[in-house]
């Protein structure tokens, strides 16, 4: 069901064919500017004292440019990567034989880091720290250990849920980096930016339209660019104008402020059926028929940013804001605060 809405942050299978619009610089990289200034810094020190840079954790909700990140610190760094990815890291082997893959100052970027085994961490643990391998061999009463030396590399861990890290594995990171929601300013460069890769143009007003409907995310923005350079193709225009922008989306039920049918769902459900809140994630997942962790992930962060949502002791309230924003009566709860 998530993977079907237009304004999903996860990434669908049309997002990747277009590898063009993922810019390979730090230069390119527009937005999250303290991470990149850091990292900047990080990658000069590191290359002057000719040693791998430190580990990083990138965190923040999907669509936000970790992955994007992670291969521009690989290019800056003038290294390979060599990915994989938490869930499909299963046994003891599936790490050692991604491990001895890499070759000197390469960098490992481990999607979904948090979704990596317990058991899997701690074989990470003396990797990260003295780049050594740890592993058992036998099997048969007659197991023991031996060592084996990696050459040094830097780990790229990325994760929607920083919380959800071991603390001894998030505290082998050196460096730590939260990527926030981009402004409309910011999104409106990326659409321009990919207007220009893939040649179509946009004008300014509505690609600041675009930028207002994509929820903060450069993921959104991009796939809402091709969707709406479809029905400007289709109208014959060669630049895409503003009441084209507004009349796709609309289309595709994307409304001003990027809310979807299935974040109307939600926030009527909590209205509806439960007064407005204060409910517990439970059952505002089951009301709705979605996972808890979708729902912590994907929805709620941006109605949380953006006020149309409250989050207290008791569970989550639909603020007036939120009321406002469906056309509905706020009804003022004394249970709300
Ligand atoms: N700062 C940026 N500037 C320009 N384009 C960007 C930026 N960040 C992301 N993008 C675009 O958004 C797309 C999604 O980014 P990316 O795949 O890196 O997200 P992610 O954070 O790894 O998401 P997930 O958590 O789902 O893996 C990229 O293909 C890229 O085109
Ligand atoms: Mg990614």
């Amino acid at each position: 069901m998530e993977e079907e809405r237009v304004v999903t942050s996860y990434e669908l299978v049309e997002d990747e064919i277009d590898n063009s619009i993922r810019p390979e610089t730090l230069e390119e990289y527009i937005g999250q500017t303290d991470v990149k200034e850091n990292i900047k810094v990080f990658i000069e020190a590191a290359k002057i004292r000719k040693e791998p840079l430190d580990h990083v954790l990138l965190y923040g909700p999907p669509g936000l440019g970790k992955t994007t990140l992670a291969f521009i610190m690989a290019h800056e760094l003038g290294s390979n990567i060599k990915t994989a990815s938490g869930p499909s890291i299963e046994k003891a082997g599936d790490l050692a034989a991604v491990l001895s893959t890499l070759e000197d100052g390469d960098v490992l970027f481990i999607d979904e880091i948090h979704r990596m085994p317990r058991f899997i961490e701690e074989i990470l643990y003396p990797a990260m720290e003295d780049f050594s391998l740890d592993i058992i061999v036998g099997g048969d009463g007659s197991n023991r250990s031996i060592k084996i030396d990696l050459p040094p590399f830097t780990l790229v861990g990325a994760t929607t849920r920083a919380g959800d890290l071991s603390a001894p594995l998030r505290d082998r990171f050196g460096i730590i980096a939260k990527l926030n929601y981009y402004t409309n300013e910011e999104l409106k460069m990326i659409i321009e930016r990919t207007s220009r890769v893939l040649a179509m143009p946009i004008n300014e007003e509505a690609a600041l339209e675009l930028a207002r409907r994509s929820r903060g995310t450069p993921r959104i923005a991009n796939r809402l660019f091709k969707r709406v350079r479809d029905f400007a193709l289709v109208d014959g225009l060669n630049e895409i104008d503003l009441d084209t922008t507004k009349k796709a989306l609309n289309r595709l039920k994307v409304d001003e402020m990027g809310l979807d049918e299935t974040d109307y769902q939600l926030l009527k459900a909590i209205i509806e059926k439960f007064n407005g809140g204060p409910v517990g994630i439970e059952a505002i997942a089951s009301a709705i028929g979605e996972e808890v962790s979708t729902i912590e992930d994907v929805y709620e962060p941006y109605l949380l940013q953006n006020g149309l949502l409250k989050r207290t002791a008791r569970g989550r309230v639909v603020t007036e804001k939120g009321y406002e924003h469906l056309h509905i009566e706020y009804q003022e709860n004394i249970f709300k605060n």
